[in-house]
């Protein structure tokens, strides 16, 4: 992300619009230049992306979620096994891990020489650790049934007992702060980790593996957020529920498509991202909009209009998506998404499975549902409200 970006990025989670930045584009100028100042002041060379964007870890809800409004350019996914038995004293001193290397403004100086900056780890219990609590009814939560071709995935990829979620904008700090964390549970036992990035944010939204922007539609108000992200009580009260597919996409089939087929399949405008019902990127989709011979303009079969809520009848949901590249022939997408009803996500993806043209160039590799857990306060360690 280039510096310009950041400043936009930091004035819009600050509540400046967009248009009032750019009309003020000298204030901007100065204001980039004397953050700038002040950070190479610190450090004697410029500074990384997001490096003048510490994300409290703190809080009744954890980092990675509504903070940063934009999801940092890199993150790595790691869904592990632990030992169920000591899994409270495991969270605890990963609590406490958390807190320390994100501590501004040095963390851990061995694992995050430039400071931690805009790092957050986020955590989440699969089903099997929430039955090892004192609430195993929470594991209703985190059900999902089987979607098109999770049956066929091997059983390490299905599930997982621990979600950590290291998000970066340097991605030299994930690696060294995954390995610290997981030194701080007993008996973690991988399944699976990723490495993901995003493209630098245009608005606020960035491109996917195909191209296009992704997470368009999504809540952004306080209120969204509570009525559509935050659990309100019980014990996970300040948690959310987030589910993890990774897809391997189709990449080269999807390219070899002409440009209007892609924006078909998409139901979106790859250039600009606006709906094909016409309007600007950010305008509500019109699903009923059609042509003067009839035929519609969103197809019956576009993700948009398949992933819609009107037509699952669910709420919105946070989509904080990342893109892979494990090799030549495995790049995908890591799709993350947060909803405080798992049913949101599995209304979607049957509906998808179904009629989503998008699925003919998406295949599930791993799939998983995790609760959040509550955020940490002074008086209340990483995972308390659960024993
Ligand atoms: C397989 C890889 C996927 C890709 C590449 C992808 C890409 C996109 C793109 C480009 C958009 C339009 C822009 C936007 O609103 O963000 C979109 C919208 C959306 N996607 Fe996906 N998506 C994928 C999988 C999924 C899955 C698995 C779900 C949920 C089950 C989902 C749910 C949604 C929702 C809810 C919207 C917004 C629809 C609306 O309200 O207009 N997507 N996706």
């Amino acid at each position: 992300m280039s510096e310009a970006d950041g400043a936009v990025e930091q004035s819009e989670t600050s509540g400046l619009s967009r248009r009032g930045l750019l009309t003020g584009a000298a204030i901007a100028g100065a204001a980039i230049a004397g953050t700038v100042a002040a950070v190479t002041g610190r450090t004697g060379r410029a500074p990384a992306a997001g490096a003048d964007r510490p994300v409290p870890a703190g809080g009744e809800q954890q980092a990675g979620i509504q903070r940063p409004a934009i999801p940092q350019q890199h993150c790595l996914l790691a869904v592990l096994d632990l030992d169920l038995d000591a899994l409270q004293g495991s969270l605890s001193a990963l609590g406490t891990r958390i807190a320390e290397v994100t501590a501004q403004p040095r963390g851990i100086p061995e694992l995050t020489p430039d400071g931690p900056a805009d790092l957050t780890v986020t955590v989440g219990l699969g089903a099997r650790a929430l039955v090892a609590t004192a609430a195993p009814e929470l594991a209703t939560l985190v059900e999902l049934p089987d979607f098109a071709g999770d049956a066929e995935l091997p059983p390490e990829r299905r599930g997982g007992e621990l979600l950590l979620s290291v998000n970066a904008s340097d991605p030299t700090v994930l690696e060294p702060v995954l390995s610290s964390l997981l030194a701080a549970l007993s008996g973690p036992r991988l399944r699976w980790t990723e490495f993901g990035y995003r493209g630098p944010a245009v608005d606020g939204v960035s491109r996917n593996p195909f191209g296009y922007f992704d997470g368009i539609i999504r809540p952004q108000t306080e209120q969204e957020f509570r009525d559509d992200v935050w659990i309100a009580d019980g014990p996970l009260a300040g948690g959310t529920v987030c589910v993890v597919r990774r897809f391997h996409l189709g990449v080269d089939e999807f390219r070899a498509l002409a440009p209007a087929d892609r924006d078909a399949v998409i139901g979106r405008a790859q250039s600009t991202g606006a709906p094909l019902s016409g309007g600007s990127r950010d305008d509500q989709i019109d699903l009923d909009a059609k042509r003067a011979d009839g035929s519609l303009l969103i197809p019956l079969h576009a993700h948009a209009r398949a992933a819609h809520p009107s037509f699952t009848g669910s709420p919105l949901m946070l989509r904080r998506s990342y893109s892979y590249r494990a090799s030549d022939d495995d790049r995908g997408h890591l799709f993350i998404s947060y909803q405080n009803d798992v049913a949101t996500f599995t209304r979607t993806q049957l509906r998808l499975d179904e009629v989503d043209d998008l699925m003919r160039y998406s295949s599930p590799t791993a799939t998983a549902a995790f609760a959040i857990l509550p955020g940490v306060l002074p008086d209340r360690p990483l995972g308390a409200t659960l024993f």
